[in-house]
């Protein structure tokens, strides 16, 4: 395992000791919360944790059924203890750009629903400000995208719509929409960036996630998992 991998699976394993029985938890999706949900899974089989989970994803569903744990939805269950998610980039105010799987509409549902929401990345995540060398992804409708594609010029960005890998043309999220990726360049104000982009109609949500997280676990090369924790 490369110490990359290595870094995300000790991050995601510290992360889920803070899940205790009773609690209803957000499974977020990505390479990097699988390491928390195959561990919840453990805790369920070994030590009889007793949690429910809510998926982000197909991925995060279909994992979490595959490893036991039991799942709900926010028709049953509206209210979320913890949610435990990865990202892409991460800053010192923890804000975070997400989406990398095309997972971030319904990811920022159950993230900002969640009572603690936890975030956990390797260390090459973290970054002073949010934005180099990575896009901000959005959701869009798909019979919007011209228009949309236009108004995201005008605010500055470069879009470029996700193409998929093993499917002829754009990848389509799983709630049905299309994902452009805008490359903004260094990000100095991501509050404002967030809300200009979501007023732009036929926007169906960012990956920028602006304060919601309230801890980030951090696993580093050195093999150490450092604590991030926002500032309130
Ligand atoms: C899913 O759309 C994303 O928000 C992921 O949570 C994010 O891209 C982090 O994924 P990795 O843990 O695979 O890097």
């Amino acid at each position: 395992m490369s110490w990359k991998e290595s870094a995300k699976k000790a991050a995601a394993i510290e992360a889920t000791k803070l899940v205790k029985s009773g609690q209803v938890v957000g499974l977020g999706t990505g390479s990097t919360v699988r390491y928390a949900i195959i561990e919840l899974g453990r805790r369920i089989r070994e030590e009889g944790l007793d949690i429910v989970g809510i998926p982000t994803s197909y991925q995060s569903m279909m994992l979490a059924a595959e490893v036991g744990i039991p799942l709900t939805n926010l028709f049953e269950t509206p209210s979320i203890d913890i949610a435990i998610d990865g990202a892409d980039q991460v800053d010192f105010e923890l804000n975070l750009i997400k989406g990398g799987g095309a997972a971030h509409a319904r990811e920022k549902v159950v993230d900002s629903l969640a009572k603690q929401f936890v975030v956990v990345v390797d260390e090459t995540k973290v970054v002073e400000k949010l934005g180099r060398k990575q896009p901000v992804p959005v959701e869009v409708l798909p019979f919007a995208l011209p228009a949309v594609v236009r108004k995201l010029e005008e605010l500055g960005g470069k879009p470029s719509l996700r193409i998929a890998s093993k499917k002829d043309g754009p990848i389509v999220t799983d709630n049905g929409n299309f994902v452009v990726d805008v490359d903004f360049g260094v990000i100095e104000n991501p509050a404002e960036l967030d809300q200009r982009i979501r007023s732009i109609p036929g926007v169906v949500e960012t990956g920028l996630f602006i304060r919601l997280a309230d801890v980030v676990f951090v696993g580093c090369k050195t093999e150490d998992v450092k604590i991030l924790r926002r500032r309130r």
